[in-house]
């Protein structure tokens, strides 16, 4: 069932922030700063009732956001992370959605495929990606940094991960823009159930395809032929799981370095003097990546289910009830970070919560997506360091993926 974005009741002035939050035509305009700082300081576990789910209680505080996500007993996954009630199949290996037990033999296993080594491997190509893109913007002039930058590098690097051949990578941006668009409300994205369906099916028959091409040829260097090999406890993923995971790693690695590159080309290209400091040492890309994940936080929220009666902040949260972690909030939380409302890319790292709050389901691509960000951006600003925002970014109307459909750019030729 699909919890209706109608928030019920809204009686108080923190029900009204509470519902602002959560409206996804609220975001067109920007992001609610002001709701969540009143929410965090007056009302920072607040009850709110959408239509046809159970109650949510949303969590506006960074303590709060990590407690809960590093409290599996408690807090499950297994009835869903977004506004939409769903049940974990028995035998599904989706991470977000299965608890301990399952999930740690499940991670383990996937993890394999994600080593520091493999991950790392993937840095000269990413390199060779943001060069081009570099080139293509330089002789353009004038772009649009959400195609020609930020989806370009996100797109690209998936199919890597993937271990999709180039021939079929505009296919495969094809499906994952349509299945990553899940959950968007936005008008110029949200596909039709019939187009997702589809773009589904399409994509798991190619992921069969690629499985059966790397078993009856051999087995290569990339990621999927270590998840292929990937084995624990003498178990290893079938295919209907390798599927699922496919599917994921499109949604996941889509929309989040995506967003994550636009906020921060708009961010440094508003505070000029910060871009100069990354055009001219590429030691400040490094804290400044960390910079921007805490000011873009592409994922808003995610949610989980009260297993039995808790408190939090006083307020007693019934078994059944919902839990939504609000990971922007988290991000700009004052008894965490100092000055938290200003962008600064010297700021020491206070850690963010954009790749969740710790615990079990820390986001598995969190050094793939530190890599691609710090590798795009040494490039790009070291190759263009008068690069512009000069027009207003067109904002995603979602409550969920904190994004930007267009950015118009120039670079002025000196
Ligand atoms: C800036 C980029 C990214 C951001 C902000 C981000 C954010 C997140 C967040 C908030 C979670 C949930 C954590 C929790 O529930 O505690 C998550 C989980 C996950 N992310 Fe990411 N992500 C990013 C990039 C990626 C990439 C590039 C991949 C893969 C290629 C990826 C794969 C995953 C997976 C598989 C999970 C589920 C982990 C689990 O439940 O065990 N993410 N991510």
């Amino acid at each position: 069932m699909v919890g209706s974005l109608v928030v019920e009741n809204q009686q108080s002035s923190a029900d009204r922030d509470a519902a602002a939050v959560l409206d996804p035509d609220t975001f067109v305009a920007g992001a609610p700063f002001d709701a969540l700082a009143r929410l965090r300081a007056d009302a920072p576990v607040h009850p709110v009732q959408l239509a046809g789910v159970p109650r949510a209680w949303l969590l506006t505080k960074h303590a709060d956001v990590r407690l809960v996500s590093r409290d599996t007993d408690t807090f499950t996954s297994s009835k869903g992370n977004t506004l939409v009630e769903v049940e974990a199949g028995p035998d599904s290996a989706l991470l977000p959605g299965i608890d301990p037990p399952r999930h740690v033999h499940y991670r383990k296993l996937i993890n394999q495929g994600f080593t520091v080594r493999n991950v790392q491997r993937l840095e000269p190509r990413m390199r060779q990606v943001a060069r081009d893109i570099v080139a293509d913007i330089t002789a353009k002039g004038e772009f649009d940094a959400v195609p020609d930058i930020s989806a370009e590098m996100s797109l690209q690097v998936i199919a890597d991960v993937l271990g999709v051949p180039r021939e079929d990578r505009m296919e495969v941006f094809r499906w994952s823009n349509a299945i990553g668009s899940l959950g968007i409300e936005d008008p110029d994205y949200a596909p039709s159930p019939e187009a997702l369906g589809k773009a589904a099916a399409e994509m798991f028959s190619y992921c069969n395809e690629l499985v059966a091409h790397r078993r009856k040829h051999g087995l290569t260097d990339d990621i999927l032929s270590a998840l292929l090999a990937a084995e624990v406890d003498g178990e290893k993923l079938n295919g209907d799981q390798l599927n699922e995971f496919f599917l994921l790693l499109a949604i996941a690695g889509n929309e989040t370095t995506r967003n994550t590159l636009s906020h921060g080309i708009l961010a440094l290209s508003e505070h000029p003097e910060q871009q100069a400091l990354l055009a001219r040492d590429r030691e400040a890309v490094k804290p400044a990546v960390e910079e921007l994940l805490r000011w873009s936080t592409p994922v808003l929220h995610f949610r989980r289910t009260v297993t039995r009666d808790v408190e939090i902040r006083g307020r007693e949260i019934p078994a059944g009830d919902w839990v939504l972690l609000h990971y922007l909030s988290a991000n700009r939380d004052e008894e965490v970070f100092g000055r938290a409302d200003e962008f600064d890319v010297t700021r020491p790292d206070a850690g963010h919560a954009a790749f969740g709050g710790g615990g079990v389901h820390f986001c598995l691509g969190a050094q793939l997506a530190r890599l691609e960000l710090r590798v795009m951006l040494e490039e790009l600003y070291a190759n263009v360091p008068d690069l512009r925002v000069i027009g207003p970014p067109d904002r995603l109307r979602s409550s969920f993926f904190h994004g930007i459909k267009r950015l118009p750019c120039s670079i002025t030729r000196g």
